[in-house]
């Protein structure tokens, strides 16, 4: 068992707390995703649970031990970086069995170890190369192989695919999933691409300036951000934030230029004051009856979808998302509806409503 416990962590350089009071539990054999903005503290957090940070205060336990004194090598983990770091005089077969001879491990079951990564990553017609005669995405591959063959009950992979180009991305995405799916280990990764983290995570841990946002499951955060941080960085095009003024409570709201829309809530403890809505659940209606009325400034097709960026109320702007076969045309006028249930609240802090 893998379980990750992770109790009031924090971690600081000097007077700078990047890790501030982490309280965190992964499930044995989850693939969790740690996302946020680059120096958000993702790295920090992930090399806390390696044992390569000392860490300031709080603990860490995995698979029912503590080990925030532990050695790195005692954790039963293996860590896959964004650079390969492949060593370049050594076959694949020598990279991938490295750790295993460091560890004093005979030829045969070095081998056996090693044969078997490679029939599970596709590489066993390469293991006698050395890494220059070898693509991007078999060196990624081979740094993979390198910590499976540990048969570590955790994994930790910080950006591991940032160095690829985008299709090679997408295919090596796949097939860390199916990594998953065969190996059942608890895996944590780190991006800073949310798109990454809705498409691999089981569930995803949003971070932001060394804090928690939000853990969830990718359907969990984007049909329920907390705040309005996560519910604009889930999700592309972002969710388009109004700001509302006037009269405003859970039954109507007043939107920017002045028209009432019915939110139909009646649950809400304090005045909204911002909505948000995504760019697909915007709608079109006649301009007369719309919650705003909207100039089309630019239609970007996409083929299978346009994104349209409309101006509302003089100079700001929302985007909807329609699809391709839309006929919206730059400088038309028209009526800005939202989808029914769609509509996302926030109060005064950015907490959901
Ligand atoms: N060795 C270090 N000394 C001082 N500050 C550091 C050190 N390592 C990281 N930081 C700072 O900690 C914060 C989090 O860094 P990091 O975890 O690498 O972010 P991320 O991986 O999310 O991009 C950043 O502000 C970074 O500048
Ligand atoms: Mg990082």
């Amino acid at each position: 068992m893998a379980e990750i416990r992770i109790e009031k962590l924090v971690k600081a350089y000097g007077d700078l707390v990047v890790l501030k009071d982490i309280d965190l539990e992964i499930i044995d054999g989850e693939f969790i995703v740690f996302v946020g903005r680059s120096g958000c503290g993702k790295s920090t957090l992930l090399r806390s649970i390696a044992g390569l940070e000392n860490i300031s205060a709080g603990e860490i336990w995995i698979g029912g031990k503590d080990v925030t004194q532990l050695a790195p090598s005692k954790r039963g983990i293996a860590m896959v970086f964004q650079s390969y770091a492949l060593y370049p005089h050594l076959t694949v077969r020598e990279n991938m069995g490295f750790s295993l001879r460091l560890a004093g491990t005979d030829k045969d079951a070095r081998d056996k170890a090693v044969d078997k990564a490679a029939r599970i990553l596709q590489l066993t017609e390469y293991l006698d190369r050395k890494p220059s005669q070898l693509s991007g995405g078999q060196r990624q591959r081979v740094a993979i192989g390198r910590a499976i063959v540990r048969e570590p009950g955790v994994f930790l992979f910080d950006e591991p695919l940032s160095n690829l180009d985008a299709d090679l991305r997408v295919q090596m995405r796949a097939e860390l999933i199916q990594l998953h799916d065969q190996l059942k280990a608890t895996m944590v990764y780190v991006t800073h691409d949310q798109v990454e983290a809705m498409t691999m995570a089981d569930r995803i841990v949003v971070l932001n300036g060394g804090v928690i946002e939000q853990v969830g499951t990718p359907a969990e955060l984007y049909a329920a951000p907390k705040n309005e941080f996560v519910a604009t960085f889930i999700g592309s095009p972002r969710m388009n934030i109004l700001e509302l003024a006037g009269k405003s409570d859970g039954a109507s709201v007043t939107l920017p230029g002045g028209r009432r829309y019915d939110c139909g809530r009646s649950d809400l403890g304090e005045m909204p004051c911002k909505l948000g809505i995504r760019p697909e659940n915007i709608t079109f209606t006649d301009p007369e009856k719309a919650a705003l009325t909207g100039r089309v400034k630019l239609v970007e097709a996409l083929g299978s979808d346009s994104f349209v960026t409309l101006s509302h109320d003089g100079e700001k702007s929302v985007t909807a998302r329609v699809p391709g076969t839309s006929r919206l045309t730059s400088g038309e006028m028209v009526g800005i509806g939202f989808e029914p249930n769609c509509v996302h609240l926030f109060g005064a802090a950015g907490q959901r409503l």
